[in-house]
């Protein structure tokens, strides 16, 4: 299966499904501009910012408190935004689009 990003300026790239990697992982392994992940997936950086789409968030599990903490630090954040490094990427995502932040360009 795929995920596809999407920057802010509209460019998409396709990243193959790895299971048990997280989505901040296959980001970067995929080259992924605008996803960091300088934190390493600790929640710590919030380098590995996304949107989802309302339908596809709760297939990405639940948000623990510390990652809601990062989020709530970043005043344009949206409510479907997401840690990507929290995220652990399953084929049920498959066909999923991911957009990228613009502060994150
Ligand atoms: Fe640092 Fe996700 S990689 S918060």
């Amino acid at each position: 299966g795929t995920i596809t990003f999407v920057s802010y300026d509209g460019e998409s790239q396709d990243a193959e499904i790895d299971e048990g990697q997280s989505l901040m992982q296959i980001a970067t392994s995929n080259g992924v501009a605008g996803i960091d992940g300088d934190c390493g997936g600790e929640c710590a950086c919030g380098t590995c910012h996304v949107i989802l789409d309302k339908q596809w968030l709760s297939r990405t599990g639940e948000q623990s408190s510390e990652e809601e903490q990062m989020l709530d630090m970043t005043p344009e954040r949206e409510q479907t935004s997401r840690l990507a490094c929290q995220i652990k990427v399953t084929e049920d995502m498959d066909g999923m689009t991911v957009k990228l932040p613009e502060f994150q360009m």
